[in-house]
């Protein structure tokens, strides 16, 4: 079953409304939202494979090991996954959390319909007795739509919560924070601070899976918006900002470029040279992290590492803040 929140208007209103903000500002920039279109999806999956790319595998060894304790502390009915794709790594929670005997249904949201249709699809197939309730929506506005009961658990897994910049991550907590009671649960993934040199290759692999992801926002705003961009004419860039501890991806113009988005009647000139963000993806600290959670009304109550402490799952709870 699949829920519809966000149809292909609001996504064109909205894809319309960030182009036209990021690449009439200084420094441009785009948002990392719309690099998921279906080729998109799929380079992300790829990555996932990548050697260099740590992430994935780390997260998904982490919750290998402790879905058995997840489930008995939390003893969720309701699991519900943000940012959900392919819910690959979800499966290892469902499993634990079925056979703990308390789980009812799976709400899996994501802004890809098509990720999610394949998803929901797969899951019902696999998990008879379970309620498989896809949600089409942003997780930074249609929260709402997370279904009521008690028991709930939202899990945020990837270290997708790094795309968003501190204030922005303020905001998301506390909205989610917002529609949970108190005693309920978010499982959160987040890549951790370590060695640029091996956070660095994970965002600018050898075989050019990352750089051909990156350019991939410019054929999505190619096809959607009626837009020139030379797709090749950009070269990737990815930079760690050791001060803000954030990998920053960009498409650097190879030489002037001046580009038309025909649905936006604009015009948009750059210089060689110039660059363009097109994603921040935050390591986090543990305290750095506790304490952010805190402040929107969340306690941590298990941190869960790899023994490399590449990469940090934390369980955390709803509490009311004093
Ligand atoms: C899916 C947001 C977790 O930030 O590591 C992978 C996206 N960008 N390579 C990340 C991504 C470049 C990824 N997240």
């Amino acid at each position: 079953m699949l829920e519809i929140h966000l149809d292909e208007d609001d996504i064109d209103r909205e894809l319309r409304a960030d182009v036209r903000t990021g690449l009439t500002a200084t420094p441009k920039w785009l948002p990392p939202k719309w690099f998921y279109d279906a080729r998109g999806s799929e380079l992300f999956e790829k990555i996932t494979r990548l050697p260099e790319y740590y992430p994935t595998r780390t997260e998904r060894s982490i919750l290998a090991e402790r879905a058995t304790e997840f489930a008995r502390i939390t003893e969720a009915k309701t699991l519900v996954e943000l940012g959900s794709g392919s819910s690959e790594k979800t499966r290892l929670l469902l499993d634990a959390l079925l056979h703990r005997g308390t789980l009812g249904a799976f709400v899996p949201l994501d802004v890809s319909g098509a990720a999610l249709e394949e998803a929901v699809y797969g899951l019902t197939a696999d998990y008879p007795g379970l309620v498989v309730r896809g949600v089409v929506g942003d997780m930074t506005r249609h929260l709402q739509h997370i279904p009521e009961g008690d028991n709930r658990v939202v899990a945020f897994l990837g270290g997708t919560i790094g795309n968003l910049v501190p204030a922005e991550r303020a905001t998301f907590l506390s909205a989610l924070r917002g529609v949970l009671h108190e005693g309920e649960w978010l499982l959160l993934g987040t890549d951790l601070v370590k060695d640029p040199a091996i956070v660095v290759p994970a965002y600018d692999d050898a075989a050019g899976v990352t750089a051909d992801f990156n350019r991939n926002v410019l054929r999505v705003i190619n096809q959607r918006l009626a837009a020139d961009f030379d797709v090749d004419a950009f070269a990737h860039v990815a930079l760690w900002d050791a001060e803000r501890e954030w990998i920053e991806m960009r498409l650097r113009a190879g030489s002037a470029q001046r580009v038309h988005i025909r649905e936006l009647g604009l015009t948009v000139d750059f210089a060689a040279g110039e660059e363009m963000r097109t994603e921040i993806s935050a390591k986090f600290r543990r305290d750095g992290l506790e304490a952010e959670l805190a402040r929107a009304g969340f306690a941590l109550r298990h941190w869960w590492t790899d023994p490399a402490e590449l990469f940090g799952v934390s369980l955390v709870q709803a509490v009311t803040v004093a």
